[in-house]
């Protein structure tokens, strides 16, 4: 199987929210259809389809809030047949690069961070494995409310957070140019991504060979 990665558009916005939104699982934070057409309008929402038919097959966000300045990555869904072929860490890796790399000459902080509820357990090794790292504590589900969304009782459950440390922007870069390069995921399964937005493998790799402080002045 090929999958396609990309920025949605608002074609994809009433089949998105059907297929991923309107019944979310417990673990994924609700999302209305109105706040589903702003995240889409932000350029902040990335979906897989399969190449061939275009269904749907995943969708993740990466959000850019001002105060205080921060990206939140979340909304993570891999369709059920389409699960542990390494899709999801492709999804996260590409979605994060690129908001790393739109704000690559960005002199102001940027912690990119993400939540998961304690009880789940599937994303923890995935986002361990590209840099991220759980911060102590846990976290009451704010971040709706930051928004003025009204949250689901379910949503009230604690979360952890886990922090993408500057320390680990290059690691993204690297490991997001070598699936643009190769595209490779688990069992023959491959990726396709289709960024545009100036991004390409070599890139990605001369910011880190050529700015040796990228990241590293940029402490989360
Ligand atoms: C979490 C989720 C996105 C992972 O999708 P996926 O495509 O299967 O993930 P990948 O194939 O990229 O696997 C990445 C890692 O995730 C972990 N993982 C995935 N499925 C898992 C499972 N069923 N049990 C335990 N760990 C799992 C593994 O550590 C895996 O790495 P490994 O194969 O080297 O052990 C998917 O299970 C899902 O959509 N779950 C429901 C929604 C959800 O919980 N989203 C996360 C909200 S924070």
């Amino acid at each position: 199987m090929v999958y396609r990665i990309a920025l949605a558009n608002e074609a994809l916005q009433d089949h998105i929210f059907q297929a991923f939104f309107a019944t979310t699982p417990p673990h994924i934070r609700r999302v209305s259809a109105g706040e589903l057409k702003e995240i889409i309008r932000d350029r902040a929402l990335w979906a897989v389809t399969e190449s061939g038919t275009g269904d749907l097959v995943a969708v993740c966000y990466v959000r850019d809030f001002f105060s205080p300045r921060r990206a939140e990555f979340g909304g993570l869904h891999v369709k059920d047949a389409h699960q542990r072929t390494g899709l999801a860490r492709a999804l996260c890796v590409l979605a994060v690069a690129t908001f790393l790399w739109l704000n690559r000459h960005s002199k102001e902080n940027v912690a990119v961070l993400t939540y998961v509820h304690v009880d789940n357990q599937r994303p923890r090794k995935l986002l361990k494995s590209i840099g991220f790292n759980q911060a102590p504590g846990v976290f009451p589900a704010t971040s709706g409310q930051e928004l003025g969304i009204d949250l689901h009782p379910r949503e009230s459950r604690l979360r952890h957070m886990f922090v993408l440390p500057s320390s680990e922007y290059c690691k993204v870069f690297r490991l997001a140019a070598d699936y643009l390069v190769h595209g490779k995921l688990e069992k023959h399964h491959s990726v396709e991504a289709h960024l545009s937005l100036g991004l390409t493998a070599e890139g990605l790799l001369s910011i880190c060979s050529d700015d040796l402080s990228f990241g590293a002045s940029n402490p989360p």
